[in-house]
């Protein structure tokens, strides 16, 4: 089952059929003004976090309700509707309807009763807003009597908790009034009397507002209760059946704003309307709404303006190869489910919505990492950022707060931080996923003095970035387990594998691994001869240790727990093979070949499914041993041998790296949303992002995915597709071309921007190869190997690859 398309050319997903099996949404605005809006206008907006932060109301778990409703209705019919299918749920029969979630812009298409409206929500390019635009038109041929009416519930209090759970409090401090062209809803409007920096237990007041611009208001409503009537739903709101909102404002209980206003239409007549809804002052809001008398030039103008600023971040790679899927995910929706996770972190969604203040240190590290071969320094930013959470020791902090002051922060190692933040200790992780995230910047932009910048840690002292990265190895050096393995301290990548303080993970031992590698081309660049004497020995023995230690025959176990039992090993009865050490052995550069190959072979045999690899098997059940959280979920989901899409993107890249196009590309198609388009009723999230994971065969409902948009997963298969199967791999000096692609591929495109210049790349593949190099053109120049170095390229570049 199929409920819409892609449109490449506008980077749209149109959904024609509205009763999608979950939401479908998307994300506008950014941190200081964020919304979330579904196909059918169902979502919250929020500042910063989605917890902490909350303006509009949504209630987890309930039919996708309330949300950005906008109601029209004919006057001489009495007949309504809403803008959106839901929440009036017209018959499908009489009501078409299209929803195009664009790139920081959605806008439904209705068409009922000789009514077309087309309303477009977004918030403008660095404004902390958002705008709902109507333009309705009579496609029939009499004079048309309609009422529009805009619905904004706000919540009565920002953090989310104190506004569903908490009313004894939260409905006794909100109140709404009426004023020109908006409704204005105050919390703490009882403390008006305090100066704008003062406060009362914390408190002053916050006002929102919902306004309209284009049209007279004819009627409002600030009362919850007396828009929708005691009885009724958002289905058939009293203030919406009886075309009058009754001029009610609220004082207590449950805010609102809404605005209703009559529009006559002549045949082929159109109107737009603006609703405009935010957190400001009265003062603000009055001058916002009044910037948009203008209505349709003001919201073309801004609609263009969100266009071409997703042009631009986009425009840095595209590709044209014999796979629509590849092409859409990777020109459009991977990337653009890049930016929102790198922008958003795991902030909100409508699953989860951020009970945690701040930003998951290894989560947010991995994520940059999925917009650096497109915005490096909007990457470097985020990089400086993270590695201002460092600690002088070396390790990351696992929360870094949204309030986060470099140089002044509390560490795992006070009781302060873990109070506040709930984070027990150090991860083993954290400050290990900065080296392939500083050497992809590094190595993208060219930027080799970054390794000289100086940035703070993030309890005291600062530090060249070179001298951060050296710290990270420090502390993994000062956390060794009684094995000489990094030691698990509270836990690795895995949230569900506690191995215990002293236990010992082999993912972690290879990002070790991995680390030092890095390190040494950094030491090798800046001359720093004993330090690289010291990381050649220190790679050489712990490349051993991790040989003899967690080589299993035919795969690498997953590690040591405190008590000396090895995890993931043959003869387990349960979890006996995992797919991260398999990936990692690879991508590390640790596995032989033929290790390499019988693993991943083995990955293939065993784990491998319809729907991607699961992340281990068999489930954890009877025989999990004390740190197996993974048994608390049932068998096939989340960490407990579901498909865990993150580890999906290490897969393809382990796979391309080495030279398995087929298998790369196999793992790729299996979980790409696109690719999942007409089997929407078992995937059942958006076919244009990721989710966290699909459910594995262990569960009734394999093939079921959860979590939608921000994860991981965003990062880690954009790397794996352009590092893996495009094979872009910067180094310090230019550009290696590596592509690992399905034989059938005769030839591809790839236009790139590179440390600023362009490059016109065409793959030819006449041999059917999945791999491999015959000859490398350069602007006429046929060179040696498949690498353009940088002093080689011109600000325009045509390159010939064929493999
Ligand atoms: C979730 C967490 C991430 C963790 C992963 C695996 O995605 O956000 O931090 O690495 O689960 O447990």
């Amino acid at each position: 089952m199929k409920y819409g398309y892609f449109d490449d050319i506008n980077r749209e997903y149109i959904i024609d059929k509205p009763d999608t099996p979950t939401p479908w949404v998307n994300y506008l605005g950014s941190p200081e003004y964020g919304a979330i809006i579904s196909n059918n206008a169902g979502g919250y907006s929020f500042a910063k976090s989605g917890a902490n932060g909350r303006i509009l109301r949504y209630v987890f778990n309930n039919f996708d309700q309330p949300g950005r409703y906008i109601y029209l209705r004919d006057n001489d019919s009495k007949d309504f509707w809403s803008a959106s299918w839901q929440p009036v749920g017209k018959d499908l029969t009489d009501y078409i309807s299209k929803c195009h979630h664009g790139l920081g812009y959605t806008k439904m298409v209705a068409d009922y009763a000789g009514i077309h409206s087309e309303t477009t929500y977004y918030v403008p390019k660095n404004k902390s807003y958002e705008v709902w635009a109507i333009e309705v038109t009579n496609n029939s041929n009499q004079i048309r009597n309609l009422t529009l009416t805009g619905y904004a519930e706000f919540t009565n209090h920002s953090n989310y908790e104190q506004d569903q759970v908490n009313l004894q409090y939260s409905l006794f401090i909100s109140r709404t009034q009426f004023q020109d062209n908006r409704i204005i809803q105050q919390i703490h409007g009882n403390l008006n009397t305090l100066e704008e920096d003062e406060q009362v237990d914390e408190k002053n007041v916050t006002e929102r507002f919902f306004g309209l611009a284009g049209n007279p208001i004819t009627s409002y409503c600030g009362d919850k209760k007396a828009f929708l009537g005691r009885y009724n739903g958002y289905d058939e709101p009293v203030g919406v059946t009886s075309g009058n909102l009754g001029n009610t404002n609220n004082y207590n209980e449950n805010a609102c704003g809404s605005l209703a206003s009559q529009v006559t239409l002549a045949p082929n007549e159109s109107k737009t309307l603006v609703f405009v809804l935010g957190e400001k002052s009265s003062r603000e809001a009055q001058a916002i709404i009044q910037s948009y008398e203008n209505a349709k030039e003001s919201v073309t103008f801004e609609i263009e303006e969100l266009r071409s600023e997703w042009n631009n971040r986009l425009e840095g790679l595209q590709v044209k190869t014999p796979s629509p899927v590849f092409d859409t995910m990777i020109n459009t929706w991977n990337a653009y489910n890049c930016y929102m996770t790198f922008i958003w972190s795991r902030a909100a969604s409508l699953i989860y919505c951020g009970l945690r203040n701040g930003y998951g240190y290894r989560d947010t590290v991995q994520d940059i990492q999925g917009i650096i071969h497109l915005a490096p320094e909007m990457a470097a930013d985020k990089i400086r950022f993270m590695l201002s959470a460092q600690v002088d020791n070396g390790g990351g902090l696992p929360l870094v707060k949204f309030t986060h002051n470099p140089g002044h922060e509390d560490t795992p190692d006070d009781a302060s931080y873990v109070q506040e933040t709930g984070h027990p200790a150090y991860r083993a992780d954290d400050a290990l996923w900065l080296f392939p995230t500083v050497y992809k910047y590094i190595t993208e932009s060219g930027n080799i003095s970054f390794l000289d910048e100086i940035i703070p840690y993030a309890n005291k002292g600062e530090a060249t970035v070179y001298e951060h990265l050296k710290a990270a190895i420090q502390f993994s050096m000062d956390n060794l387990g009684p094995h000489g393995m990094p030691a698990g301290l509270h836990a690795d990548w895995n949230d569900c594998l506690r191995l215990g303080a002293q236990g010992e993970s082999s993912f972690v031992a290879l990002q070790y691994y991995y680390a030092l590698r890095i390190l040494t081309l950094f030491a090798k660049q800046k001359n720093d001869t004993t330090y690289l004497a010291f990381l050649e020995a220190e790679q050489e023995a712990m490349g051993q240790k991790i040989q003899e230690l967690c080589w299993d025959e035919d795969r690498f176990v997953r590690g040591y727990t405190e008590a000396g039992e090895r995890i993931g090993e043959r003869q387990a009865p349960e979890a006996n093979m995992w797919l991260n050490p398999q990936s990692w052995a690879v991508i590390s550069g640790l596995a032989s070949e033929e290790q390499a190959e019988l693993a991943m072979d083995n990955v293939f045999n065993r784990l491998n499914t319809n729907y991607g690899a699961i992340l281990m098997d068999p489930p954890y059940h009877k025989h999990a041993f004390e740190g197996a959280l993974a048994v608390i979920y049932n068998q096939g989901n989340k960490e407990n041998a579901g498909v865990f899409s993150q580890s999906q993107g290490w897969l393809i890249l382990a796979e391309a790296l080495r030279g398995k196009g087929e298998r790369a590309f196999t793992y790729f198609m299996e979980n790409a949303p696109a690719a999942q388009n007409d089997q929407a009723d078992i995937r059942q999230l958006e076919p244009y992002c990721y989710g966290q994971f699909t459910e594995g065969p262990a569960s009734p409902n394999h093939g079921k995915s959860h979590v939608h948009w921000l994860t991981g997963t965003a990062s880690t298969i954009m790397v794996g597709c352009v590092e893996g199967i495009l094979g872009l791999r910067p180094d310090l000096g230019g550009l290696k071309l590596a592509p690992a692609i399905p034989k059938d591929w005769e030839q591809f495109t790839i236009e790139k921007t590179f440390r600023g210049k362009t490059l016109h790349i065409s793959v030819e593949n006449p041999n059917h190869k999945e791999s491999g190099f015959t000859k490398l053109i350069l602007n006429g120049q046929e060179l040696n190997e498949a690498y353009l170095p940088e002093e080689l390229l011109q600000a325009d570049n045509t390159i010939t690859l064929v493999l």
